[in-house]
């Protein structure tokens, strides 16, 4: 049965920890790896993309493999052919697929008849890479991530919904603050077992956290809502006076891309507390361990 990556769920806490020392590992020796000697991996892109497409890329070649890269628009996909049929014969060259798609349901379709480890480089509901990467950068940070604070303030999407699941799975008191009508999915809520908090209240959430995260106001696929979303997330900027409501300690985490003088300020995403950069580098060591943990053991 091959393991794919769809939400974060499918790791163990312990799985989490040694792929997270992996990753480390990987980042003092970039070269360290030929885990996908003679390999190939599929990257499908259905939505744009700079650190992702990169990171894989870069990612894969660096651990001997070779990475094929696909827009949607370039695959029979775009003609009508089903997502199963293309998970079947995909199969059949490549040796792990890697999405990025709006509806999570496409890719939970691609995995049930996928044979080999498929990894979800993004949906509208969960962005479980770019997690990894973050609990790598906090971890870096403070050297140990249980029983820290993860404030994510903001629209509740899948970002929010991944550093829950995730957050949660490392033993971090994760607490979420989102307006109402921006909540994130009771489902997501509910699965990570009271692990998580939600609130509405940015500066209640923000208070005493070790790491304050926030993501865009309008995601890919939001377009049509931007100016309901600007006037709803107001209140959520990550800002100064946010920043002054955290530990003495905190990092400002943002996935990217930003929007400075949106979602956060310019002074808190280039200031010295911020460590967005060390994330979008991250992404490239956390998704080698993972390629490798996925690979070696399916
Ligand atoms: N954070 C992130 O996934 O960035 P891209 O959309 O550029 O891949
Ligand atoms: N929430 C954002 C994340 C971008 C990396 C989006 O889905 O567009």
């Amino acid at each position: 049965m091959p393991r794919h990556f769809l939400t974060g769920d499918e790791l163990t806490s312990d799985e989490l920890t040694a792929l997270l020392d992996r990753a480390v590992e990987l980042k003092r020796d970039r070269l360290a790896s030929g885990a996908l000697d003679g390999k190939s991996v599929a990257l499908i892109f259905d939505r744009p993309s700079t650190r992702t497409r990169i990171s894989f890329e870069v990612g894969v070649a660096e651990l001997g493999g070779h990475p094929v890269v696909l827009r949607e628009g370039e695959m029979q996909l775009s003609r009508g052919e089903s997502v199963r049929d293309t998970a079947l014969v995909l199969s059949r060259y490549v040796h792990a697929i890697a999405v990025r798609t709006g509806p999570h349901e496409t890719i939970e379709t691609l995995a049930s008849y996928s044979d080999v480890p498929v990894v979800n480089m993004l949906t509208a509901e969960h962005h479980p890479c770019q997690a990894l990467a973050d609990l790598m950068t906090i971890r870096e940070r403070f050297g140990d991530l249980s029983g820290l604070r993860l404030a994510y303030v903001g629209d509740g999407n899948n970002m929010a919904h991944s550093l829950m699941v995730l957050g949660a799975k490392a033993g971090m008191e994760v607490v979420v603050a989102t307006p109402e009508e921006l909540a994130p999915s009771e489902a997501v809520v509910r699965s990570v077992n009271g692990a998580v908090s939600v609130t509405n209240d940015a500066a209640t959430a923000a208070r005493g956290a070790d790491a304050l995260y926030t993501d865009v106001w309008v995601s890919m696929g939001d377009e049509a809502e931007a100016a309901r979303r600007r006037e709803l997330l107001g209140p959520y900027r990550l800002d100064e006076s946010l920043m002054a409501q955290a530990s003495d300690r905190a990092v400002a985490l943002h996935c990217l891309p930003a929007h400075p003088g949106e979602e956060i300020t310019e002074g808190v995403l280039y200031g010295e507390r911020s460590a967005v950069w060390d994330q979008a580098e991250n992404r490239l060591h956390a998704q080698k361990a993972l390629l490798e943990l996925l690979v070696s053991t399916s």
